[in-house]
């Protein structure tokens, strides 16, 4: 019996009056909120009452305050790491910092980034994730390289905090498990695009990951969560104003995902990419975001006279990179795993490449075995989707604009059929309309 059976129930509250209240447009109540995230973390609450209560509160929304304590309920449901016994060489407090972005085609950003947060004194605890559908996951790529491990236990975390400066791990299990629990049912009840839940989600991990900075890349685009601005936007102020809230530095980004990030899209080969950016070259783009997200990770916690760029070319942050690599057991001079077959698509036309799709790229590199289409699912290391021109350049017909990688070449067709269309040609003297960068917000 559910807390549905008035009566009968131990339970303060009914689910069914949480949810009624919130289908008639009613706020909820804090000891409401707090009720309604503990019992259904406990099973107290049926997962089809939280169904009704998570589409509810799709179609309806919550304010700010509400958001605000869903947030707070959700971390009260498991454990909050603590950092504040890293200290700096002199013995002050060493300040954390972290980045979470929504989600695109080709966003390798943690793996240069990290490091190079890191070779300035700031602590970088990055917990992460892996790939679901066609946005790809830090950890898939990160365990391309041989012998690198995703899972470390929270003193080993700490401990190479310590030693290291970066980690890049799966975030644990007592880590907000309210949310690993109504994440997976909002994924099966078409409640995921709910922004108060998406906020929350997003904020409880990071707030209970207990870091003191946060820079949040908010997504924009075909290839990402949020197709549209406004909604981004929205996304973007309110979960700047829940890290606020709980005393978190955070700002956010909004960045341009109609494309993908740099010329490559999988696992190893965005691996090879992100060390061609801490070797001091590597695709524009990536550049510019890894430098931008890692001036806003450091003035956030509080460092403002560094110069990010500047230790990309000087080796400061690769030579943080092969630390923390090598400390997660991985060998950062091994040959990284390659795919087996490949296949060349060329440009239909002369002119200049002014549109490439994120999304389509992305579906094509998950196809082609880079990503899963269940949790259960294996990943290829060396499969995915390698770029040869990105929107603005010139091409010519019949020259290669991108090449599919896989183990497995029966997945080139349906990897073929996800790519028509994405590509634009417009005549010669044409350029495409895009910035990057968006905005800020603070
Ligand atoms: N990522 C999360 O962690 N939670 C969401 O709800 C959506 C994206």
């Amino acid at each position: 019996m559910t807390a549905s059976s008035p009566g009968v129930s131990a339970e303060p509250y009914d689910a069914v009056d949480v949810i009624r209240a919130k289908r008639d447009r009613r706020e909820l109540a804090d000891p409401q909120i707090d009720w309604v995230v503990d019992a259904y973390t406990r099973g107290a609450v049926a997962d089809e009452q939280m169904s009704a209560l998570a589409m509810a509160i799709l179609l309806n929304g919550m304010t700010q305050r509400e958001t605000a304590r869903w947030t707070t309920a959700m971390i009260a449901s498991g454990e909050r790491l603590d950092f504040s016994s890293l200290r700096t060489p002199g013995g002050g407090r060493r300040p954390t910092a972290d980045k979470h972005s929504t989600g695109g085609v080709g966003d390798k950003i943690t793996l240069p980034l990290a490091p190079l947060v890191a070779a300035f004194g700031v602590a970088v605890p990055q917990l992460s994730g892996r790939g679901l559908g066609h946005t790809g996951g830090t950890l898939d790529k990160l365990e391309s390289i041989p012998g690198w491990r995703a899972q470390l236990g929270n003193d080993e975390m700490m401990s190479q905090l310590e030693r290291v400066g970066a980690v890049i791990c799966a975030a644990g299990a007592g880590l907000a498990p309210a949310d690993r629990k109504l994440y997976a049912l909002r994924d099966v009840t078409g409640t995921v695009e709910a922004i108060p839940l998406i906020a929350s989600s997003i904020m409880s991990k990071k707030i209970a990951e207990g870091t003191g900075a946060l820079v949040l890349d908010v997504k924009v685009g075909s290839g990402a969560f949020m197709k549209d601005e406004a909604r981004a936007r929205e996304l973007a102020e309110t979960m700047v104003a829940l890290g606020q809230d709980a005393g978190v530095s955070t700002v956010a980004l909004l960045t341009d995902m109609e494309t993908p990030l740099g010329l490559t899209a999988g696992n190893a080969i965005e691996v090879e990419e992100s060390l061609e950016v801490l070797a001091g070259g590597g695709p524009e783009d990536v550049v510019e975001l890894t430098v931008r997200l890692a001036e806003e990770m450091l003035a956030a916690a509080g460092v403002h006279s560094a110069d990010p760029a500047r230790a990309l070319q000087d080796g400061r942050a690769m030579d943080v990179w092969r630390k923390m690599v090598a400390a997660q057991g991985g060998d950062p001079d091994a040959p990284l795993p390659r795919a087996k077959e490949s296949e060349t698509l060329y440009a239909p036309a002369d002119g200049v490449l002014v549109g490439l799709d994120a999304l389509s790229v992305g579906v094509a590199a998950w196809r082609l075995g880079a990503g899963r289409a269940r949790k259960e699912d294996a990943v290829q290391a060396g499969a995915g989707v390698r770029l040869h021109a990105k929107p603005g350049a010139s091409v010519r017909a019949g020259e290669p604009l991108m090449t599919l990688l896989t183990d497995t070449p029966e997945r080139f067709s349906r990897a073929k059929e996800a790519l028509e269309g994405a590509v634009t040609i417009a005549p010669a003297g044409s350029r495409p309309a895009r910035r990057l960068i968006l905005d800020r917000i603070a």
